[in-house]
């Protein structure tokens, strides 16, 4: 998909580069992204909402992969940014991502993150519950400053992987539930702040969604909400964000929707259900991560050593593992691979892929059909764009990888391999310690 094609050599090449070639230049393991499928990826969002002629931003949530280059590339497509902490929000505005066009997410967002981000200047703060509400409302009164506010909300629809639940109390630690009137008593207090400007509401289902049930019982939800809200506070919702969640395809079996057909799914139930609760159908945003940048990401290894358990297993060893992939471990994800040096090769046994570090969870894949394995060859895993990079750690002191961006058979590095002294670069040995007597 997107860029991807084994070349004459049976490499596997994207963007225009064989890994092999990738391999010699910056080495394994390595986050490769195919550029152009996230630009297209973009494309598709901001076309599908077009069509639909309802306004609309589309935020990419950049907590499934947050580095400048990616701010870069998603602003050029003219997304805006969804960022959770003042990291993130850092990275964004050292890339030189427009603050107006930033949203700030989370639960405990701490009194620093709220001055740094009405400092920058940004376009939208989603405000979790009241004590949040009142620390911006104190902290932009004292800076002088008015602020836009989403306030999130639980709909009471739970996303589970295949089915939806109407729940009427949701059990979630974030935002003002609708069910049990503390949205409503939210949006009465912040529409009376006086630095506060309420825009309208943010509701998020879940993460890797397949179907449309979920999003069109949300947008319901969100819906006869905001008529209760416009009768009996006379409050208008101008905003009403969506979150992201929508699936993508890692292994076959997985069967997510086209962005198109989300997009449509979302208007139409906001058409349908918004009409006549005021004058003007709500502004609609979204924000999606995984389906922006997960199927763009490929991770490349070189295989070490093996294990083979007669009538068990065969154990394959590669170079990274756990700690440039946590999903497997966490969520015991499932991800596709193949030999990339020798891709055209028959596929010949069924191994598991191991990574390296000290422990027996850490494995990638269970139960890969492959060519016959040898040290030194090359395995790509795909799919890794989306919550890898975002979520890996020095667990063993390992390095976290470089990630080079490919695109028309030029191959850039957008982030460095780390060095040992990224290892040891905030180690302090203190004099009392180094002067211990033994
Ligand atoms: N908006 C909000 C408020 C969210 O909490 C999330 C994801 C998104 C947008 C983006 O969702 P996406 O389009 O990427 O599904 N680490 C997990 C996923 C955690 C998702 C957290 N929130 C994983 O690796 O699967």
């Amino acid at each position: 998909h997107g860029t991807s094609e084994i070349n004459a050599s049976g490499h596997l090449e994207i963007g225009g580069c064989d890994v092999v070639d990738l391999k010699s230049q910056f080495g394994t393991p390595l986050y490769i992204v195919d550029e152009q499928l996230v630009r297209e990826r973009c494309k598709q969002y901001v076309e599908a909402f077009k069509e639909s002629g309802l306004q609309f931003q589309v935020a990419y949530a950049s907590k499934a992969f947050c580095v400048m280059a990616m701010c870069t590339v998603v602003e050029q497509e003219g997304l805006s940014l969804d960022v959770v902490s003042e990291g993130e929000l850092y990275t964004a505005l050292q890339a030189g991502f427009p603050a107006e066009r930033i949203h700030f997410h989370g639960n405990n967002k701490t009194p620093e993150e709220i001055t740094m981000a009405i400092k920058a200047g940004i376009g939208c703060f989603v405000v979790d519950n009241l004590i949040e509400l009142h620390l911006l409302q104190a902290i932009a009164a004292d800076m002088d400053k008015h602020v836009n506010v989403l306030l999130r909300v639980t709909p009471g629809v739970e996303a589970h992987t295949h089915e939806y639940i109407s729940t009427g109390q949701t059990d979630s630690k974030f935002g003002f539930d609708i069910g049990n009137g503390s949205a409503f008593e939210g949006v009465k207090i912040a529409s009376n702040l006086s630095n506060i400007k309420l825009l309208g509401v943010h509701s998020h289902i879940g993460s890797q969604i397949f179907e449309v049930e979920g999003f069109q019982m949300a947008v319901q939800k969100v819906a006869e909400f905001a008529k209760e809200v416009h009768e009996q506070l006379g409050v208008s919702f101008k905003v009403v964000n969506l979150g992201g969640g929508f699936g993508i395809r890692y292994v076959d079996g997985d069967t997510p929707l086209e962005v198109s057909q989300y997009v449509k799914a979302i208007t139409n139930a906001v058409k349908e259900h918004f009409a006549g609760i005021s004058n003007t159908l709500p502004e609609i945003w979204v924000e999606p991560g995984r389906s922006i940048i997960g199927d763009a990401g490929t991770t490349l290894y070189t295989v070490g050593t093996q294990k083979n358990i007669p009538g068990v297993r065969k154990y394959v060893a590669v170079d990274g593992g756990m700690t440039d992939n946590p999903r497997p471990a966490l969520y015991q994800s499932q991800y596709e691979a193949l030999l990339a040096n020798r891709a055209n090769d028959e596929e010949k046994e069924i191994v598991s892929i191991a990574g390296k570090c000290c422990e027996s969870g850490d494995m990638l894949i269970w139960d890969v059909n492959l060519p016959e394995v040898q040290s030194g060859d090359l395995l790509a895993v795909s799919c890794t764009g989306a919550y890898n990079y975002s979520m890996a750690s020095n667990y063993n002191r390992i390095r976290r990888p470089g990630v080079v961006f490919v695109k028309d058979g030029q191959s850039d590095l957008v982030v460095k391999r780390e060095s040992f002294q990224d290892i040891i670069g905030n180690d302090l040995v203190p004099e009392r310690i180094r002067k211990q007597a033994v």
